[in-house]
Formats: C-alpha cells, sequence, structure tokens
C-alpha cells in the first residue's frame, strides 16, 4: 500500500524531529524550544480575527489577493513576485514539488532544519548532507558541494546555528546558475533579506513567515518571493485555499501595525543579548546569533544536552536538545529568546545547576 518512498522513510526513521513530549500549557511552564514569540501577535491581529470569524462559513479567497499585495507592499515587490504558503512549511514541500525530478540531489547544510529534508525525500529527491565546518558558512567548500545538485537550502540566519552567509559568499553561490532557496524565517530579527535581489534574480527563492516576528505560529501563513517564473510555479501547484481566512485576515492586520512587530524585535534582541552574555559568563560556549534563539555548547561544563534539558524541564524551563538533530551532535541546546522575566528565570536556574542544583 505505502509507496517505496515513503517505506524508506519510514525505515530510515525520517521525520521532523520534534521536541521532546511535555504540557507547555501547565501552569508556571516557560517554553523555550519552539522559536516562537513570547508576545503572541498584535492586539490588532486579535481583532481582525474575531470580526472574521463570522465568515468561515465562507472559502476564503484562493488566490489571497490582499494578502498577497500586503506582502509585496511590506516587502517593495509586485504581488506576482510573491506565493503564499500553509507556513513556510509548505513552501518548502511547493519549492521541491516544483523544482526538483524524482532522483536530482538537493544540497542540505548541516545542521538545519529538518523540514528541508522530510520535502526532499518525500518528493523523491535525494538530499546531499554537508556538515558545516565548525558550524560556519564555508563558501568555497559549499560551493564544491554545489556539484551534482539541482537546488540547495540556506537558511538564513539557520536554525540551529543562529547565523546566517554573508551576501557576498551569497551571490557566489548564485553564481553556480543552482536554485538557490534562502529560508529567511527569521529574517526581521537579524534585519537583513535578500527578498528583492531575489526578485531580480533567476535563480533565487527566498521563503518568509509570519510565525516568528509576527507572533502568528498557530495560523500557519508563510510565502516566497522570487522572480514571476518561479512564483508561478508554486501558485500554480498549491491547493486553492491552502492559507484559511482567518489566518489571511490576521496576516493582513498584522502587516498594517508594523510598530508592534518591530517593539517584539526590538526586545526580543535584548533578551537575546542579555542571555548570551549571562550565560558566557557561566562558561557555556554561545553561538552568536541573528534569530531569535540561541544555539548554546554545554561541552565546556562537562555536560551533554539531555542533562542540561533534563534539569531544566524538572524546572518546567523547556528548551530544545537539539540531539536528534542530524549534525548537531549531543553537545547542544537551543534556546528560544522569551520575555525579560523568562530569560531571566533560565538564567537563575542554569546557575543553581552550575552551582550543584
Ligand atoms: C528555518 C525555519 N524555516 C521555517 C520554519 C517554519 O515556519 P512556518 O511556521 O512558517 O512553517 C521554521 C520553524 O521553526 C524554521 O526554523
Amino acid at each position: 500500500m505505502i509507496s517505496k518512498r515513503v517505506s524508506e522513510m519510514l525505515r530510515l526513521r525520517v521525520s521532523y524531529p520534534l521536541a521532546r513530549k511535555y504540557d507547555v500549557r501547565a501552569a508556571g511552564t516557560i517554553n523555550l524550544a519552539s522559536n516562537e514569540s513570547p508576545y503572541g501577535p498584535s492586539p490588532r491581529v486579535l481583532r481582525a480575527l474575531k470580526r472574521e470569524a463570522a465568515r468561515v462559513g465562507s472559502y476564503p479567497d484562493p488566490r489571497a489577493t490582499e494578502l498577497r499585495r500586503a506582502i509585496g507592499s511590506y516587502i517593495g515587490v509586485e504581488i506576482e513576485c510573491v506565493a503564499i504558503g500553509n507556513g513556510s512549511d509548505e513552501l518548502v514541500d511547493l519549492a521541491c514539488k516544483a523544482f526538483l525530478n524524482p532522483g536530482e540531489r538537493a544540497l542540505i547544510p548541516l545542521p538545519t532544519f529538518a523540514m528541508y529534508e522530510l520535502a526532499c525525500r518525500v518528493n523523491g529527491g535525494v538530499p546531499k548532507f554537508f556538515e558545516l565546518s565548525n558550524l560556519e558558512w564555508r563558501v568555497t567548500e559549499l560551493k564544491r558541494a554545489l556539484e551534482g545538485t539541482k537546488l540547495a537550502f540556506i537558511g538564513r540566519p539557520n536554525n540551529p546555528t543562529g547565523n546566517g552567509m554573508s551576501l557576498r559568499d551569497l551571490r557566489s553561490l548564485l553564481a553556480s546558475g543552482r536554485l538557490i532557496i534562502v529560508d529567511e524565517a527569521y529574517a526581521e530579527f537579524a534585519d537583513d533579506s535578500v527578498a528583492k535581489l531575489a526578485t531580480k534574480t533567476g535563480n533565487l527563492l527566498v521563503l518568509r513567515t509570519f510565525s516568528k516576528a509576527f507572533g502568528l505560529a498557530g495560523l500557519r501563513v508563510g510565502y516566497a518571493v522570487g522572480n514571476p517564473k518561479l512564483i508561478e510555479a508554486l501558485e500554480g501547484i498549491r491547493a486553492p485555499f491552502n492559507v484559511n481566512r482567518l489566518a489571511q485576515a490576521a496576516a493582513i492586520a498584522a502587516l498594517r501595525d508594523k510598530r508592534y512587530m518591530r517593539r517584539v524585535v526590538g526586545k526580543v534582541r535584548r533578551g537575546r543579548t542579555y542571555i548570551r552574555r549571562e550565560l558566557t559568563k557561566l562558561d557555556f560556549r554561545v553561538l552568536p546569533s541573528d534569530a531569535n534563539f540561541l544555539m548554546v555548547d554545554v561541552s565546556p561544563m562537562g555536560l551533554d544536552a539531555s542533562e542540561v534539558f533534563d534539569f531544566l524541564a524538572e524546572r518546567k524551563i523547556f528548551v530544545r536538545d537539539l540531539s536528534n538533530f542530524r549534525g548537531a551532535g549531543s553537545d547542544y541546546i537551543r534556546i528560544t529568546v522569551g520575555t525579560p522575566r523568562q530569560n531571566e528565570r533560565l538564567v537563575k536556574t542554569i546557575k543553581q545547576f552550575k552551582g550543584g542544583g
């Protein structure tokens, strides 16, 4: 019954590496594991959702014209350069469907977001993994690794490392002529984007989302920006109602309140600096990050990731143990930046750990 491709994926246990199970809704719990916004969406979004709720009896706009236009003006591009998806997750999948023939290879630097591998395999592609040496972007090696591939996924900033490749290096990859898919899920925190460049480049596709800086993770709205030819392919194969009515209304409202989003980004950046400074003082190795999370090497303290995870989880603070992230090893955790109070509790609890519990 099950296709050979999917049977093989099940055999290899290739599936999205979910965070370990816990009840994040339990009272007093702090969830710093999922890279969501600790502030949620703008109040304007909540009002728009209430208004739109009365209309859920009818289908959403299948072209999502108003939403795509709003995204276009946010990015500074034409509506023909914007495709929408049920989260950027769906666009990763659609991009593999649209641009990868069965048997063709996709370059996936490691460690990175697991959806690239999953979407590649489920669409009959073959991942070509490339381990980032020292968790850094080395473009010469990466360019060599591009040989024999059809496309590459580049997180910019990358999840979980938090760093992004320089524009110069990216241009050098683009010169290879391969399709480069740049995932900018965290671009607002980095204040750096190549989305506009994508519309003028034949082989660059940029993926963005409302899940992070805009705080709409539960509604599932993502988008791709690229030249109209690439976008036409994505728009042409997506299901007509992939982004539901509430999600479209919420994303439009979120874009009408960019001040709110910028305030959130400012607070998250300050929190990021605070956590990095405090954990560095405690001798953890904290990688620099342009995103809303930090990748932390716990090995300088003679610990492994699961020990730190367990200690924090027992105290109702949940971070991401990266042991089940391909290519990350067992030394790293990833911490999403929370509110100032959450960040302070995290640091205080880690200090207790260091002091012997
Ligand atoms: C790099 C990266 N891309 C995409 C996503 C998924 O975003 P969305 O919620 O839009 O599917 C995530 C979510 O964690 C991510 O880390």
